[in-house]
């Protein structure tokens, strides 16, 4: 077993682990991927103030989200296609979480489906939603996460239409893919990959083929992925799935205070502020900068959590300290799990929360609750004086 002591270790065993075109879905970002890196990069530019002779003893990163008990503020964010990244992902990825005592969220377009993730974990899990047309599709998904127990429901505003990554484009990685002799050859090599998904029958979109009209195969799914996303998205559409779901609500994907006041307005338990790890608008500032100002706006009003970019349990500290009552990490955890399953998750939390617990001490702090911005130093002008 190598020795693991950061995420990066992880993206290194993964990146030999997964075939090619998986390991670009995930590390990939939007046209130039210039939010992608800044989304990392600005956490950078934040220093941590450091204090001596405190009290250090006896911490702890415990907190709530959306009023659930949580081991450290932090949550696995939706990943589609994660049962692609190491075979029954979902499932694993979601162990792990529970194990951890942090929220798990399925995407919809996940490889295992809600049933089977809820018959196979024992706690109450999130479920995202994606805006989509079909009335019908949506209210069974809903209703499906009734029946599977979720304790929340998220709806992930920022893909009306989806971004465009080149190295998905390149190696044929679309809904489903189209494998390209090259990456037949690259797979071919991911000895113990190949020997996991040949022991899963789930290869497929578990909780879209045989849910949605009409799809029931590969030339089925690609037609109704096309024709499902809502480019006419607006409030009022969000407020009918409001309706469609009376348990928590979580809107995911919020960049701007104008938008934070509608999810306020449509009756959102937390936003999430994430530009979607930079793969949806290239050029958008990084969630870190965003924080701030939506902050200000809503942030005594509704519960404000904050993904995109988070590598480490010093970028969870510094968006804590800005305000996020949590962090959801999407990249990160992937990466464990490429790397080594269940164990790979469990190590990645382990890391972000050593990491955590020991900046928070070293800042002066025993409890994460009571940390606040006066143990950062941003530069001026960080979150924008912008014209
Ligand atoms: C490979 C990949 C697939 C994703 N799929 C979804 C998805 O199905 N639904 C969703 O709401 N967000 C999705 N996201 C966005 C994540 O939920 C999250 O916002 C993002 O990963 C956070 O950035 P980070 O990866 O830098 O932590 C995806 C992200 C990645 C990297």
């Amino acid at each position: 077993m190598p020795v693991i002591t950061e995420i990066e270790d992880l993206k290194r065993i993964y990146r030999r682990r997964v075939p090619k075109m998986f390991y670009d879905y995930c590390e990939s970002g939007s046209w130039s991927e210039q939010t992608f890196r800044e989304n990392s990069s600005d956490f950078d530019d934040i220093y941590l103030r450091q204090r001596v002779a405190l009290d250090m003893a006896n911490r702890s990163t415990a907190t709530q989200l959306i009023g659930q008990d949580v081991s450290m503020p932090v949550a696995l964010a939706p990943v589609g296609l994660t049962g692609m990244q190491h075979f029954d992902g979902e499932i694993k990825a979601a162990r792990a979480a529970e194990k951890f005592g942090v929220p798990y969220c399925l995407s919809t377009m996940s490889i295992c489906s809600i049933e089977d993730v809820a018959s196979n974990t024992s706690k109450p899990f999130w479920m995202q939603v994606y805006t989509l047309k079909d009335d019908t599709f949506m209210q069974n998904l809903f209703d499906r996460a009734k029946d599977a127990n979720c304790s929340a429901a998220v709806i992930t505003v920022d893909l009306q239409l989806l971004g465009q990554r080149h190295k998905d484009v390149k190696n044929g990685l679309s809904a489903p893919p189209k494998l390209t002799p090259k990456s037949i050859a690259n797979m071919m090599t991911k000895v113990q990959w190949g020997l996991g998904m040949l022991q899963t029958k789930r290869r497929f979109f578990g909780n879209i083929v045989g849910h949605a009209k009409g799809v029931s195969d590969a030339s089925s799914l690609t037609t109704w992925t096309a024709e499902s996303f809502d480019q006419s998205l607006n409030w009022d559409r969000i407020r009918e799935f409001r309706k469609m779901w009376d348990g928590p609500l979580i809107i995911k994907g919020i960049m701007d205070p104008r938008d934070a006041l509608q999810a306020l307005n449509v009756g959102a338990d937390a936003i999430v502020v994430s530009n979607h790890g930079g793969r949806q608008l290239d050029g958008a500032l990084s969630s870190i900068r965003a924080l701030e100002p939506i902050m200000d706006a809503v942030g005594d009003k509704i519960e404000v959590h904050l993904d995109s970019g988070i590598r480490s349990g010093q970028d969870v500290l510094k968006a804590v300290a800005m305000g996020a009552k949590g962090c959801w990490i999407g990249r990160a955890y992937v990466y464990g799990l490429g790397a080594m399953g269940e164990a790979g998750v469990t190590k990645a939390l382990e890391v972000i929360h050593k990491e955590l617990d020991m900046s928070m001490a070293l800042c002066g702090h025993r409890d994460i609750k009571g940390v606040d911005r006066d143990i950062l130093m941003v530069p001026k002008g960080f979150s924008g004086e912008w014209e």
